[in-house]
Order: C-alpha cells, then structure tokens, then sequence
C-alpha cells in the first residue's frame, strides 16, 4: 500500500497555514513540486558545513563538495540506468534544451535539413529549435496532434521523415494535456529513418524512473525542481560518442584543459558542458531528490497516482460547463469552464487555499490548437489527496456563481 500521510509527512510546506489561514491544497506540481526535509537539509547542510566550490581546492570541505557534487551525477545514472558520463549537469530543462539547441545544431545541421518538432511543445523546445533552425538554414516541420484527446499523431509522424531529416524533438509528457507519449516508439521510429532525438523529461520526473538506455533515445533533458529538487538543477544526457563529438555550448572555466592565448583544449563530456562554477547546492540537493525518489515503492507510488487521475478526472466532469483538453493521464488536467476566464478560476480556488497554475503554461502555439488563450490546470503529485480533490471540486462548481451575484 501506498501510505499518503506517511509520504506528506516528508512535505513541512504541505502542513503550513497561508497568511489567509486557509490550509494549502498544492495542485501545481507541474509548474515544481514541493521539497522534502531530506532535500532542504542537504542544502542548508552544504552552505552550514562544507561550503566550497568543486573542482578546484584541495582543502577537506572542497574535496568533500566535489564529492557531494559528483555523488548527484553517479545517483542520476543509476536511477535511469545510464552511465554517469553521460550525464552533463544544467540549470533546467532550458538550459539542457539551449545548451543541445546551440551546441548539437552547429554539428548537424546544414541548409536543407529538417527538424521534427511535437506541436504541443513548450516554449523551451521549441524556440531554441526554431532558433538553431533560422541560423543554419535547417527548417522546423511540426508533428501534429489528432483525435479529441490531442495525441500526437503517431501514423503522421511515421510519414514525415525524409533524406534530411536529422533530429525529432519531442515531450515525454504534455505539461498541459497530461498526453503520455511513447518515447521507446517514437525513438524507434527516429532511429529506423536515420535520425536522432531529443526527449523533453520535465513533466515525467515525478513519475517514477525509467530505462534511458532501453528507451534508446539519443539525448534527454529534464529538471531537477519538477520531482522534488531544488530549482536551479537538472541535467542534460547524451549519448557518450554524441556529446564527444558536440561542440562546447558555455565556454570558460571548469569545462577546459589548456587555454593558451591563441588556442584552447577542452575537456571531454560532461565536464565540458559545465562551463563556470556550477549551482553546487542545487545539484547536491538534487542528488538527495534523485535518493529520495529511489526509496519510493513504485509499483503502489503508480498505482495511488492512477487512481487519484482517474478520480481527479471523473470528479471534474461533475462541473457545470467544464471542457477539459486532453487525457489527463499524467495526472495534469487542463480545462475552462464557460463562461469564466481560467483566471478569475485561479483566482477563486486561491482564495480557498487551493494553488493552481493558469494561463498558456509557457505553450503558446498549443493554445491556438485548442481554440483558447488559456486554461486553469491541476497537476496532481504522489502528496495529494482524494479529500482535496473533493475539495476542488466543490469550490468549482461554485465557481460560476460568484459571476451570478
Ligand atoms: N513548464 C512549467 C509549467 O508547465 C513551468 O508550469
């Protein structure tokens, strides 16, 4: 079983009070999640005890934060099964995005090729994209979304490729259709037509771990903050040859051998990827998040979240005038409910306590798919609960009311 009290417990913010006195209901997971004790104890343990930067002093708390540091990356590939050189330290899953978009593009696009990109990406896949597109004169050819749930259109996707097509750029995860995409397919798919891709992980941290090295894929990006981390942390995998052969994206201290005046010998992967003095807590906090995940049960942590969804989901169509966008399967549920703006929505719940995120979630071209400027969505996480939905759900369906009076 599941304990959910149990897992709260870890939580101090979910037992908190708001200035309101209303207690939280934290339903914006998507957006970051909630920090563990274990996870803000090693922060505040690091600049308390052994504050120092990595790789450069031979004194105890900076060899013992190098090892704390390094102790983060080894965690990482055990937890997704690859191997910890292939794992480059980031500040986020745009930062990863950027640091591919800059670097990978100057080593594989020319004029003429093509990049496949999902059409429910986030900003943060999309435009370095467009913009490593633009400067080398590849184009960007969008992946489109079928059906009533918006999924991506696998049948469509297996007919785009051609020659020049080197790269696709895909979500694991919709951050705003809660849609599950099947990476080890859309992989496969890539790699029988000649072509690399890239995996946006953010939304799929908090789910538990997967095989990097049986999904195959070429190169994964993810955040740290979205699963229990602190903000300011993620990483950047890849496979070992590609990122070998990647041209340096940060260039400066830390990522390099030899710097003469006239030339400079930079260090392999991942080193040279993590150009200036790093955000050391943050990784090392990570680490703990990555540790802590590990201790999870997952068989029961999956199966409570499949039923929190499923209940979430069938909960939310008791609402008057709701339209919910996509399957919601991941636990995020996107909706409107006619006539009110997602907003005013938001603003409500908040008034009860109750923290959700609305708005275009940072996935504009979506919302013109979906007919709207925005939507108030829900993120559910391992630490909510079947009361609070009810909660929700009550506070909803009031909602219209408050326009009525
Ligand atoms: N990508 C984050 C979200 O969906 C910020 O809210």
């Amino acid at each position: 079983m599941f304990d959910v009290s149990q897992f709260r417990s870890h939580f101090p913010i979910l037992n908190s009070s708001l200035s309101s006195g209303k207690k939280l209901v934290y339903v914006d997971t998507a957006s970051t999640s909630q920090k563990p004790s274990c996870v803000i104890d090693s922060v505040c343990d690091f600049y308390r005890s052994y504050n120092a930067n990595v790789n450069h002093g031979l004194y105890d708390f900076a060899v013992r934060a190098t090892e704390a540091y390094e102790l983060t990356r080894f965690r990482i590939g055990k937890y997704f099964n690859v191997s910890e050189k292939e794992i480059a330290f980031t500040y986020g899953t745009t930062d990863g995005m950027n640091t591919l978009a800059a670097s990978y593009s100057r080593k594989i696009l020319s004029a003429g090729d093509e990049v496949l990109v999902g059409a429910a990406e986030h900003h943060s896949s999309c435009l370095p994209w467009r913009r490593a597109c633009a400067d080398t004169g590849a184009t960007v050819k969008i992946i489109p979304l079928r059906g009533k749930q918006y999924e991506l259109d696998v049948d469509f996707y297996r007919s785009m490729f051609g020659k020049r097509t080197k790269l696709v750029v895909i979500q694991h995860i919709s951050n705003v259709l809660g849609n599950i995409n099947d990476i080890k397919l859309l992989t496969r798919i890539a790699h029988e037509n000649g072509a690399k891709i890239v995996i946006d992980g953010a939304a799929s941290m908090a789910h538990g771990p997967f095989d990097l090295s049986d999904i195959d894929c070429d190169f994964f990006v993810t955040s740290g903050h979205k699963a229990f981390g602190p903000s300011g942390s993620g990483f950047l995998f890849g496979k070992s040859h590609l990122l070998d052969e990647m041209p340096p994206f940060r260039v400066g201290g830390q990522m390099v051998n030899e710097v003469s005046f006239t030339d400079a010998l930079y260090k392999l992967s991942p080193e040279r990827f993590e150009g200036g003095t790093p955000s050391i807590a943050s990784v090392i906090g990570f680490g703990e998040s990555i540790k802590f995940l590990s201790e999870i049960d997952w068989v029961f942590a999956r199966r409570y979240l499949t039923k929190l969804t499923k209940y979430c989901h069938d909960r939310l169509l008791e609402v008057d005038g709701i339209e919910l966008y996509g399957s919601g399967n991941a636990g995020i549920f996107s909706f409107n409910i006619a006539p009110l703006h997602c907003h005013d929505v938001a603003t409500i719940l908040a008034k009860y306590g109750i923290a959700i995120r609305a708005g275009h979630h940072c996935v504009q071209p979506l919302m013109s798919l979906l007919g709207t400027n925005g939507t108030a969505r829900i993120s559910l996480c391992l630490y909510n609960t079947i009361e609070e939905i009810d909660f929700i759900v009550d506070i909803l369906k009031t909602c219209k009311s408050y326009f009525a009076r």
